[in-house]
């Protein structure tokens, strides 16, 4: 049986969209090609309401996190810190040899714009990177916050993870100045994994000029390149999820994206009123996600006997990230899901702990 995935990632694939992916290949250097791909990048453009430069790479998200540090930032970068992802990026960071520095809060805390202009005022820096949508927390950055802060330095880049909310939570990516944004297909796109979508602003192409090492895979300069000779990727792209991504356009078009944030919101809305009565947010009050939810396990709950049990009724939900594994549990609200599916899980979860 087919156990509906509540998860933060993969997240359920409608049929027809799976469907997408069965259809004959075509050659990434042929027209057709150019007119799937050109389609695509200008209905991301559409949707997410934002001129900068879009690509699609054929990789996991993080591959884009690594691409953002060596393409924005010669030596500072500042990383903030407030979970599993952002300690991710922060270590990146390190491992491409720049010296970051990190502001760290305890997890299920948000860093607010204050923590980050401390910083700024001290030293200066290339970029900031921030998860907008912690995963690991549930916690979600007050990135329009950080954004209009950020207008007073105007020579630090905004780069942003939105791995786990873009295209479930409303993110203005151009009122935010947001240099890079990232994102992974398997979340709130609701598609198979295998892609990655970068939104870079003109000033982060033209730091990338600057900066040696940038590699070549994902070298935005380079992408950019090809795409404005050729409307195409530099490298074999995964065809097949090209194909998933336009059908799931169109559906989000279809949708409406300001229905598709009302949707995340409502889900969101509902899980949290529900786990405030039964157990309590691990995320920091006013900076909850509308994308996922992380539950302390205040009733000691046996998590994997849970999700066991849901199992046999075809559901799967998501245990607590890392250090955080049976502390908490997460319940996943994006991409397709519905309000109606959410009320029939919550009501598994009931009949089960016999709430
Ligand atoms: C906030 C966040 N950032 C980055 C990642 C890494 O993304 P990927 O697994 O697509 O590389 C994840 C994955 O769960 C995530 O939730």
């Amino acid at each position: 049986m087919h156990k509906k995935l509540f998860i933060p990632g993969p997240t359920e694939v409608r049929q027809e969209v799976l469907d997408a992916q069965a259809k004959p290949l075509i050659g990434h250097r042929m027209g057709a090609f150019t007119e799937l791909y050109t389609g695509i990048i200008n209905k991301l453009k559409e949707l997410l309401k934002t001129d900068n430069f879009v690509m699609v790479l054929t990789a996991s998200g993080t591959a884009l996190m690594e691409a953002a540090i060596r393409n924005c930032v010669k030596k500072d970068v500042l990383c903030c810190v407030s979970g599993a992802f952002g300690d991710r990026w922060y270590k990146i960071a390190q491992k491409c040899d720049k010296n970051a520095d990190a502001i760290t809060v305890d997890w299920g805390r948000a860093i607010k714009p204050e923590m980050i202009e401390e910083k700024l005022k001290a030293k200066k820096y290339e970029a900031v990177t921030v998860v907008q949508n912690e995963t690991s927390t549930g916690v979600r950055a007050p990135i329009e916050e950080i954004g209009a802060m950020l207008k007073n330095y105007p020579d630090t880049l905004l780069l942003v993870d939105t791995v786990s909310s873009l295209m479930g939570d409303k993110i203005d990516i151009t009122e935010c100045g947001i240099d890079v944004c990232l994102t992974s297909s398997q979340k709130a796109f609701a598609l198979p994994p295998g892609l990655a979508v970068g939104i870079i602003s003109n000033q982060a192409l033209e730091k990338a000029k600057g900066v040696t090492g940038r590699g070549h895979y994902a070298d935005f300069v380079g992408i950019k390149d090809y795409f404005d000779k050729k409307g195409q990727t530099p490298t074999t792209p995964a065809i097949t999820l090209m194909y998933a991504l336009d059908k799931q356009l169109d559906r989000i078009k279809q949708e409406g994206m300001e229905n598709r944030y009302q949707r995340h919101l409502k889900m969101a809305q509902y899980v949290q009123e529900w786990a405030k009565k039964n157990f309590a947010l691990f995320a920091e009050p006013g900076y909850e996600s509308v994308t996922v939810t992380c539950i302390k396990n205040t009733r000691n709950i046996k998590v994997a006997d849970l999700n066991k049990e849901l199992g046999k009724r075809g559901f799967a939900i998501s245990n607590g990230y890392g250090k955080l594994k049976e502390e908490t549990f997460r319940i996943a609200h994006m991409g397709d899901l519905t309000l109606s599916e959410i009320e029939e899980l919550i009501k598994n979860i009931d009949e089960i702990l016999g709430l």
